[in-house]
């Protein structure tokens, strides 16, 4: 949540500030702004809603400065107007700062800073932060200071006092040559130019201008001057720390010609799937090759003895749980759970032994989640000392605040997602559950080699399978979706390994649509929400032949006496799902427990659709962030 910028070198920073805030605006929309150091003062701009309104307000506006901070701001402390915007400044107009976070003990600090005086103008929990810097400065001597600068020790200071989860980007007129970031829970990344440094909240602001990047870790606090970067723990004391060279490239943070980068990442579905198999799944593997056919590259001892898994995630990535929690189950016959990691920070479950926690998170900077499986990892250290507890975490950014916390993880190789809504990071969520399910089924023989070799077919075929749906639904789907324009409420319903899936395709539904949308599993609609059918609430039935086909379709049919409008994602072809559904969403045919790959795609087609007509913000969604780092 909020997107933080910061850069120091030789070009205008306010065009550098403004380009890293349009990368970082899928974290926040509700207000941003920039603060630059001119001719010895600072100058803010800063503005209502969403990042457009601060262009307009800076083209009247002649900045030449090259040392700057910005934001742009998901409001938690204070209301979205633009006098809780970003950055907030000092009594005396001399210090500037821009966070992503919570300061906890913010209401005790602001007391005592406007007890000795300092004028506060905001609502917000960061403004403290420059009052509590320039106080600090004055507490100062000069024998305190050390090696570091006088600018640098008084964040330190002031860093110190703040609870919470915070990253922070300080500018000050009076240290016109260089800023200070400081990391404590949430993520900052630092940025190496020739001659210029950035800080950013993420890398598609920063991979414009470099791909030379050190994520910052808890406790660290950095100067940035034009001479380089000096990064010390929160003690003062200095560090050796150097940067990593990613391999990105800019045009992957592009529209690409896509009207929507949901819609361009909804067609990067073949390929990422294809990348996150190749990374796992071996190429040549066929029944009788000696051995797995997946590798992890995990340590044997995570998975020994094991007895359960809990899974623990929020959101989309709770949904790809559930498939996960089938597959561990089904396939390899184990027992697992899978809890919202929002729930389970404040009542986890009993600890049990032999147990294998796995932590999803796409982005793995969700505060739920981190907290979730830190709480865990406490819980286990106690239980059994001598042992490192069994955690596992599936992300798509190894280098994030979760590849700390975790010592093992599985990488789901999607590249960078923009649009809000998960798309292409759940269905490579899911080849990493696959892959896991079988490589345990084959550890443990629950699976004769026989069916491991129908999955592993099942699965090379599936990017092929991904780029028909694609050819050859999204006209239709596009033309369907005019129907739903003023539709104000859609149920969606599945059995089984699909169940998830009418959890997602609702939740897809809702987010960018604002239509009121509820996944149900297709046998509870009985038992209490068919109540809600009638003619003006479509039905949207995940219908593929398998055990539980037949049921599903009768579910579907009970829907239909209540005059509900029948949409059914089904296989291509199949008779009696025509006789059923008043619209079908094909699917080519597959083995049912393969099916979430291929029937979640024409649910975010649907979504993506309905969203666009309605001529929404697609990509940002009201109310929403990429990466929901605060409780
Ligand atoms: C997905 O479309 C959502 N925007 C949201 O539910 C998301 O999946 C959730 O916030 C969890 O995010 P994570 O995977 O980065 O932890």
């Amino acid at each position: 949540m909020c997107g933080i910028v910061g850069y120091i070198g030789t070009k205008r920073a306010t065009e550098i500030l403004m380009a890293g805030l349009e990368k970082l605006e899928y974290r926040g929309y509700d207000s941003a702004g920039i603060a630059t150091i001119e001719a010895g003062d600072i100058q803010c701009v800063r503005a209502k809603g969403k990042l457009f309104n601060l262009r307009d307000k800076l083209v009247s506006v002649d900045s030449i400065a090259h040392l700057g901070i910005g934001h742009t701001r998901w409001a938690t402390h204070g209301k979205p107007e633009e006098y809780n915007a970003h950055p907030h400044m000092d009594t005396a107009l001399r210090i500037a700062v821009v966070m992503n976070g919570i300061v906890e003990n913010y209401r005790s600090l602001r007391e005592e800073l406007k007890a000795k005086g300092h004028e506060f103008r905001s609502d917000t929990d960061t403004e403290v932060i420059p009052h509590l810097i320039a106080e600090c400065l004055m507490g100062i001597a000069r024998q305190d200071l050390g090696t570091t600068s006088k600018f640098l020790t008084a964040v330190r200071l002031a860093v110190s006092r703040l609870q919470g989860a915070f990253a922070i980007a300080i500018i000050s007129a009076d240290y016109p040559e260089e800023f200070i970031v400081a990391r404590q829970q949430a993520p900052l990344v630092l940025g190496y130019g020739d001659g210029e440094f950035f800080c950013a909240s993420d890398v598609p602001a920063l991979v414009p201008y470099t791909r030379l990047i050190l994520p910052l870790q808890d406790g660290e606090i950095a100067r940035l001057s034009p001479l380089g970067i000096e990064v010390y723990n929160f003690a003062g004391d200095k560090l050796k720390r150097s940067p990593r060279t990613l391999n990105w490239n800019p045009v992957m943070v592009e529209k690409q010609g896509f009207k929507h980068y949901m819609l361009k990442e909804i067609y990067e579905q073949p390929g990422v799937v294809r990348a996150c198999l190749a990374a796992y799944l071996s190429e040549t593997w066929e029944v009788g090759t000696a051995g797995s056919p997946i590798d992890l590259k995990l340590p044997t001892a995570l998975f020994k003895d094991i007895e359960q898994i809990q899974i623990l995630a929020c959101g989309t990535s709770w949904h790809a749980g559930l498939v996960g929690k089938h597959l561990l189950e089904q396939l390899a016959g184990i027992p697992t759970t899978v809890q919202y990691a929002s729930e389970f920070r404040y009542s986890p479950s009993p600890i049990t032994p032999h147990t294998l926690t796995i932590g999803v998170t796409q982005s793995g900077e969700t505060g739920d989640t981190l907290t979730a499986l830190d709480l865990e990892k406490n819980r286990r250290s106690q239980l059994d000392p001598s042992r490192q507890p069994r955690l596992l975490g599936i992300t798509n950014r190894p280098e994030s605040s979760l590849g700390r916390l975790v010592p093992n993880l599985i990488e789901t190789h999607a590249g960078i997602e923009i649009g809000v809504a998960a798309t292409k990071t759940f269905v490579t969520q899911l080849i990493a559950f696959y892959c896991l399910a079988i490589d345990l089924a084959y550890q443990r023989q629950t699976q004769t080699p026989a069916q491991i070799g129908e999955l592993v077919t099942g699965l090379r075929q599936l990017p092929a399978l991904i780029e028909v749906i694609l050819e050859s639904q999204e006209r239709y789907i596009e033309t369907l979706s005019h129907e739903f324009s003023d539709t104000q409420d859609f149920i969606f319903i599945g059995r089984g390994i699909n169940f998830p899936i009418a959890l997602e395709g609702s939740l897809k539904l809702k987010e960018i649509s604002y239509i009121h949308a509820e996944g149900y599993p297709a046998g509870e609609m009985k038992h209490g929400p068919i109540a809600l059918l009638d003619a003006k609430v479509p039905v949207v039935a995940i219908a593929v032949p398998g055990n539980v086909y037949e049921k599903v379709l009768s579910n579907a049919q009970e829907a239909k006496a209540r005059d509900a409008r029948l949409i059914g994602v089904t296989v291509m072809d199949d008779p009696e799902a025509a006789l059923t559904f008043d619209d079908v969403l094909p699917i080519p045919a597959i083995p049912d427990i393969l099916s979430p790959i291929l029937t979640v795609i024409p649910l975010q087609l649907l979504a993506y659709h309905i969203a666009a007509r309605r001529g929404l913000d697609v990509d940002q969604p009201r109310n929403l962030a990429k990466s929901v780092t605060v409780e």
